[in-house]
């Protein structure tokens, strides 16, 4: 048995009561929780698609594009409704910055926003494989900031990976991974996806939410025998297998096709 002291407790009914004060009211949400706002999801209130947009991109200066996407969606909720969401500690979102401190891995925008999704939403997977799809075949940037620095050219990631997102962009616009311009173009990115999220979750809110980007079913035939229960269950991922694997070993019991 876990021995809770009197100090405990008074400071946990303290901190309950203080975010039910700032809130005005406790959601029913938050009503069966220990403390306010523990569990997921927190409730979504419909945003505005450009005004989230905006702010994705001046938080993108702030402390970059996974910061610049999460504070988009959760500091808006925030300066409307207060608690839960402005308890959030929004500046650990900088870590993700260039794929995770610098790694390239996964995009910060998708990695910010994959986090304000689950945060957010009551089914929040198929909100996400829908944003990913959409992010690695689209052309991007196609939303412009109000005050953009730079006309900015698009490209199409074809990964949701930093390091593939950033590499075919410098190849379309001639520009250097560490220019001003890049910044700008992913600045653009984190507003466009900082857009794209609420606009999936604003349709999830409605009843309306239809994926248009399934998983390609070349990359479902790969995951058919490498993925969960194929006969070489040995590989898990929803990338395109092909862009990585170019080649197929010379005994491979199907030839490849590309995506
Ligand atoms: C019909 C089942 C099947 C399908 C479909 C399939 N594979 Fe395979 N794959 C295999 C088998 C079996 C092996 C050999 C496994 C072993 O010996 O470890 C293999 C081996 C591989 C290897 C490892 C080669 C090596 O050097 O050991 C790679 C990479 C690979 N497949 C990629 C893919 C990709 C990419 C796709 C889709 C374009 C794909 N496979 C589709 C069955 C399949
Ligand atoms: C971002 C690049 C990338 C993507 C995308 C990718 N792979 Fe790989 N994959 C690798 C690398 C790198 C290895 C490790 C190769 C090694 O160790 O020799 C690997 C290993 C593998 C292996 C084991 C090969 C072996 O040595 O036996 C298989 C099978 C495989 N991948 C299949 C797939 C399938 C199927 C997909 C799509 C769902 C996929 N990969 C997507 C890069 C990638």
């Amino acid at each position: 048995m876990e021995r809770v002291t009197r100090r405990q407790v008074i400071g946990s009914v303290g901190l309950a009561l203080g975010a039910g004060l700032v809130a005005g009211r406790v959601s029913p949400a938050f009503a069966k929780t220990e403390g306010p706002g523990r569990e997921v999801p927190w409730p979504y209130r419909q945003l505005d698609p450009e005004v989230v947009a905006e702010r994705g991109y001046h938080g993108y200066y702030k402390k970059h594009c996974m910061y610049g996407m999460f504070s988009a969606v959760v500091g808006e909720l925030a300066d409307r409704f207060g608690a839960p969401y402005q308890n959030f500690p929004m500046d650990m979102m900088e870590y993700g910055a260039g794929g995770v401190a610098g790694w390239a891995t996964l995009c910060g925008a998708l990695n910010g926003a994959a986090a304000s999704i689950y945060l957010l939403s009551p089914s929040p997977k198929p909100v996400i494989d829908e944003l990913f799809s959409w992010y690695t075949v689209s052309e991007l940037p196609e939303y412009r900031p109000k005050n953009a620095k730079f006309d900015i050219v698009p490209s199409v990631a074809g990964s949701p990976l930093c390091h593939v997102s950033v590499g075919r962009w410098c190849e379309v616009s001639g520009f250097s991974s560490f220019s001003k311009q890049r910044s700008e173009r992913c600045a653009w990115l984190t507003a466009n996806v900082a857009k794209k999220t609420v606009e999936l979750l604003n349709a999830q809110a409605q009843g309306k939410f239809a994926p248009v980007h399934p998983i390609p079913k070349e990359i479902q035939e790969c995951r058919g025998c490498h993925g969960k229960g194929g006969e070489v269950e040995n590989t898990r991922g929803k990338m395109s297998c092909t862009q990585c694997h170019q080649q197929e070993p010379e005994d491979h019991p199907v030839p490849f096709k590309k995506t």
